[in-house]
């Protein structure tokens, strides 16, 4: 049986653009694999905990010494890690904010990249230790940053999840773009439709 990770960052529930292509891609996803689990996490309902200093203690000092704290916060971050090895596939849905993650998909990469879990370094440098699989980005974004686009120099988002995810070992991905969403209703609608149809081939595939 499959398990799909669905991590979901908009806070605007169903109206969410991200979340709308993201439920036609777990439709198709769930019809090809209809015994697959998917499991979601709606960082926007329940925000990851930012990192602090009994994340610090918990994640750079001997267990044995740990305190209440810093066990809670690697409990935490035990969690998320563990949701995400549980994983073949992962799908994140998420805005582009301000050129870049809304802070909630920040803080759940903060607590999923981390070393002796995620990522080691030894004499050769970094490497990742998540196995890798299929992950599908699906950003909405009110303009129109894609790969191609004279604004891509803005777009600090897809390079930035390229490199976070590439260094814990996630260099499978795909990014599917919900553009022009303020550019009005009709470019709204085609940049949904566009990133829906995406969605369904890469889905079934
Ligand atoms: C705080 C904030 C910052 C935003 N920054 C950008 C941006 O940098 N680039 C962009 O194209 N759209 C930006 N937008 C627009 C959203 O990406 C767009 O409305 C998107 O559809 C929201 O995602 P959702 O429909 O999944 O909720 C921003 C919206 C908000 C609220």
């Amino acid at each position: 049986m499959k398990t799909l990770l669905h991590v979901s960052t908009s806070p605007r529930g169903e109206r969410s653009r991200s979340n709308q292509v993201g439920a036609t891609y777990l439709a198709q996803w769930q019809a090809a694999h209809p015994e697959g689990r998917v499991v979601t996490r709606d960082l926007a309902a329940e925000p990851p905990s930012f990192v602090n200093s009994a994340w610090f203690e918990g994640a750079f000092t001997a267990p044995e010494g740990h305190s209440p704290a810093a066990r809670t916060a690697m409990a935490e971050s035990d969690h998320n890690i563990d949701q995400l090895f549980a994983a073949d596939e992962i799908v994140i849905t998420t805005p582009m904010f301000n050129l870049n993650l809304p802070a909630v998909l920040k803080a759940w990469i903060d607590q999923v990249v981390r070393a002796g879990r995620t990522f080691t370094i030894d004499e050769n440098g970094y490497k990742g230790l998540t196995s890798d699989r299929k992950v599908t980005i699906i950003v909405a974004t009110g303009g129109d940053f894609r790969p191609g686009s004279p604004a891509v120099g803005y777009n600090f988002l897809e390079p930035y999840l390229r490199g976070v995810l590439g260094f814990i070992g996630l260099t499978s991905l795909t990014f599917v773009y919900a553009a022009n969403q303020s550019g009005g209703e009709e470019a709204a609608t085609k940049g949904v439709a566009d990133a829906k149809a995406e969605a369904e081939t890469l889905a079934a595939a």
